[in-house]
């Protein structure tokens, strides 16, 4: 099927990093003729090495893998110190609030804020090199500089989305054995406060191994303050010195633990260390954004996911760009917002995820030609597979059909993109993640022969030789690790990286993400674990089971459909009501982020003999498809018509 080509803006084009395809692919050959020389080049001219790297890349224990051994650098020093000759009064961050309030922060400033806040980690807590700290906390430049004085002394953060429940939170609390929790009393969303401080309370309880929390005062509502554990940051931080020594950091030392889900109910602690995490943060913004000194970046991420972390916070600053932080809601005061900011902050490059698209497509269709978005070079999808409706008008609504459009495929695990357009390079097609970046080898295989699959054909997509920002580890769990990334899928013998997606080539050689293999829904653009929702629901007293599959969403891309026994033969006087239960369970042991978009109460689930659930069949049932595979094996081949009925009843 070919698809419509969009040539680089050819003025673009002009100035841009990789000017052309003849540049890809003479980046892309060295890599593969050279890689060990390819990425050591790149190392040596990207970082600044307090001692430099003895040995780039250690396979020897595959898939635990060294990069840059022998070499010693600080990721807080990276992304402010060595920008302070050049750029000290340059924006670090444009902070824009729910309520439109404003904040620049420059270089100086940040590097000032940062020491302060690594100073007071170290001083009045005692947070040393390797322990955790957790951060759950709003869109504020405070979250920024608890990320990077973590950075600095050596500790490694482990930030939790602020959409997350206490329960959520203190599984991941308590997953990393944490020390210390940074928050915030809570935030403005849509002019009004919300909290957070009292989730973390919850997830507190004796055998915590939280000893101190530390609160940022935003809002200022009221909170409860735990004698002797609570202190305020507002507080603490006036008295701290602006100058902080950086922990000199080993190549490979852990910089921080996102956790994430996967096939089973426990999230896995993606854990990514220190030079090769940051080498390919800041690599990827200058190829992929071609962000210049002047520019403006924004990202609309939250940090509490690796968009947030890699393209808000280090990428940008590695490259000592200035990169804009949002507090509020894209659609508040109403769907004009963020080109009302693109307008305000001359933005240059703007990097959201499909869903946003989607709806602020649909709120406000006529809402972009209202503003000035002349500033704008190159747009950004992540998250999900974007659909053609929504590229078209991103195209040519957004950005005048002026602008790249660079639809990034990546995912936790891989720290940076491994699969976009080059802006100034890559003809792109419509809603198409297109080629492999320079120096990451992704193919799309066979899982059955390890071999590249056919044109059209979909295969896994898997990366075949380690790359310097690759998942390290799975926090606690080495075998976990091996397991879920190195298990499915041999090329030549050899296990490689598997990312849970599936992908087919067309006739360039361009790759399409068609989506998880496994048991993961990707809704709004996040990930989200069906073993995990279906955990919650259990906890429901009156229910038997539960299976969990995606449904196409039309603003979500995907909303969980979940199939539910409950224990009582009867069934429940008031469906509505027990829904809404469940939704509740939900909301307290993830967040609101996992509530289902639809459930019927079924009288058995599809099983085969041995008692494995079907969820292809459920899958096709949700979306209204007819079912064409063999159901006669089933132990209760009746329950498919009767569950069809109920769901189109
Ligand atoms: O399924 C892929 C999808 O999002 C997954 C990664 O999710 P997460 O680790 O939460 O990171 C999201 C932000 C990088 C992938 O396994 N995904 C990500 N980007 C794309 C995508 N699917 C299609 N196209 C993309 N551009």
């Amino acid at each position: 099927m070919s698809k419509q080509i969009f040539q680089p803006n050819a003025a673009f084009a002009a100035d841009a990093r990789i000017k052309n395809m003849d540049e890809y692919n003479a980046l892309q050959n060295k890599a593969i003729e050279d890689y060990e020389g390819f990425w050591g080049d790149y190392a040596k001219e990207k970082l600044d090495w307090i001692e430099p790297f003895t040995n780039v890349l250690d396979e020897s224990e595959a898939p635990f893998v060294k990069w840059f051994d022998g070499g010693k650098l600080n990721v807080s020093a990276q992304c402010i110190d060595r920008h302070l000759d050049a750029r000290k009064n340059k924006a670090a961050i444009i902070f824009e609030g729910d309520r439109g309030d404003k904040q620049v922060i420059t270089y100086l400033e940040l590097y000032h804020e940062v020491n302060k806040f690594a100073n007071l980690l170290k001083e009045d807590f005692g947070v040393q090199k390797g322990d955790r700290v957790v951060i759950y906390m709003p869109m504020i430049p405070e979250a920024a500089y608890a990320m990077l004085a973590c950075a600095r002394i050596g500790a490694i953060h482990s930030i939790v989305f602020g959409g997350f429940s206490s329960e959520a939170l203190k599984d991941r609390i308590e997953d990393a054995a944490a020390k210390v929790v940074i928050t915030a009393d809570g935030a403005f969303r849509k002019e009004k406060p919300y909290m957070l401080k009292p989730v973390v309370d919850a997830a507190i309880d004796a055998s915590s191994p939280v000893e101190k929390v530390l609160v940022v005062e935003r809002n200022n509502e009221e909170v409860t303050w735990v004698e002797g554990r609570d202190y305020s940051y507002n507080e603490l931080i006036k008295d701290k010195s602006t100058e902080c020594e950086a922990e000199i950091m080993e190549s490979e030392d852990p910089l921080f633990l996102l956790y994430t889900s996967g096939s089973t109910g426990k999230p896995k602690g993606v854990q990514h260390n220190s030079a090769g995490y940051i080498l390919w943060a800041q690599m990827t913004m200058e190829w992929v954004f071609d962000v210049k000194e002047n520019d403006t970046y924004w990202c609309t991420a939250d940090i509490g996911w690796i968009t947030g972390h890699t393209y808000i916070v280090y990428g940008p600053l590695a490259m000592g760009a200035t990169t804009v932080m949002f507090e509020g809601v894209i659609t508040y005061p109403d769907a004009g917002r963020p080109w009302k900011m693109v307008q305000d902050h001359r933005i240059n490059q703007f990097y959201t995820a499909p869903t946003a698209i989607r709806v602020l497509h649909k709120m406000g269709e006529d809402e972009p030609a209202k503003y000035d978005l002349s500033s704008l070079k190159v747009l950004g999808t992540v998250g999900e597979p974007i659909d053609p409706p929504a590229w078209k008008w991103y195209y040519e609504e957004v950005g005048s059909s002026q602008c790249a459009i660079v639809d990034t495929y990546w995912q936790t695990e891989t720290g940076g993109h491994i699969v976009s357009p080059l802006p100034g390079a890559t003809p792109i097609k419509p809603a198409c993640a297109t080629l492999p970046l320079p120096g990451i080898i992704a193919e799309i295989l066979d899982p059955a022969t390890g071999e590249k699959t056919e044109v059209d054909e979909t295969g896994y997509m898997c990366i075949t030789r380690p790359w310097p920002s690759q998942i390290r580890g799975v926090w606690g769990d080495k075998e976990r690790y091996v397991k879920s990334y190195y298990g499915d899928v041999q090329k030549d013998g050899k296990a490689v990286y598997f990312t849970g997606d599936g992908a087919r080539y067309d006739e360039d050689g361009y790759i399409t993400i068609t989506g998880r293999t496994d048991d993961v829904i990707n809704v709004s653009g996040h990930r989200m674990g069906t073993a995990e929702v279906e955990a919650a629901i259990k906890k429901h007293a009156n229910v038997a089971e539960v299976a969990v599959v995606g449904k196409p969403h039309e603003l979500k891309g995907e909303g969980i459909f979940a199939y539910i026994v409950l224990k009582s033969d009867e069934g429940v006087a008031d469906e509505v009501a027990e829904m809404r239960a469940i939704n509740t369970i939900i909301k307290q042991e993830i967040g609101n982020i996992a509530v289902c978009d639809d459930m019927v109460f079924a009288p058995g689930l599809p099983k085969t003999r041995s008692g494995k659930i079907m969820r292809r069949i459920l899958r096709a049932i949700a979306k209204g498809e007819a079912i064409t595979q063999d159901i006669s094996t089933l132990e209760d081949p009746s329950i498919v018509a009767k569950i069809e009925a109920m769901v189109k009843g």
